[in-house]
């Protein structure tokens, strides 16, 4: 798929059909994003990936988006390492950089994802239910991915002209 293709087909997807994913693809998706670009090329970033269907189920109910999330296969938590922080606004951009590269990777080979945000307000207890609360690292986000089918409504997208000063 051409890179442009792939910017601008890509949507959030919300809606997962029962299909699960090839653990190799999710690795190769990781392994791809990981080329984002980052302050010192410092590499701020930790992922943790969740397929177990409990586990998908408890955190989705921390969420208001618990409805459809839980229909997600595959979560990926993207974390700040803080162990590799040099500027925190810095590396938390580079995890956005990171993240927005995921999607890509997902749209690339086929899947849909969402870049979830609201979870972080649950962070803590988030981190409680990974067993992660004694690494040094800050949750930044959690990606859904999963295979989808076509859905209606899309996120369109200002004039260019309103956004150039
Ligand atoms: C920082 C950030 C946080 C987001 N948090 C959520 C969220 O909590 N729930 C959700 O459904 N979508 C979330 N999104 C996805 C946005 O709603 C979505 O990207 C936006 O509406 C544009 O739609 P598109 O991705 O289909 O182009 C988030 C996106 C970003 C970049």
């Amino acid at each position: 798929m051409d890179i442009i293709d792939c910017i601008r087909s890509r949507r959030s997807v919300r809606n997962y059909i029962k299909k699960s994913i090839d653990q190799s693809l999710i690795h190769k998706m990781i392994e791809n994003a990981i080329w984002a670009p980052s302050g010192k090329n410092g590499q701020p970033w930790k992922f943790k990936v969740v397929t177990d269907k409990g586990m998908i189920e408890k955190i989705s109910n921390l969420s208001i988006h618990s409805r459809w999330m839980r229909n997600a296969p595959c979560f990926i938590f993207v974390f700040l390492d803080k162990d590799r922080s040099y500027h925190y606004i810095k590396d938390v951009q580079s995890c956005g950089a990171v993240i927005q590269t995921l999607l890509l990777c997902a749209q690339a080979y086929g899947l849909g994802s969402c870049w979830v945000g609201e979870i972080l307000s649950k962070s803590e207890t988030v981190m409680d239910i990974l067993g992660l609360s004694d690494h040094n690292i800050e949750l930044m986000a959690l990606v859904t991915v999963g295979y989808c089918e076509e859905s209606g409504a899309k996120a369109s997208r200002r004039s260019v002209d309103e956004f150039i000063l």
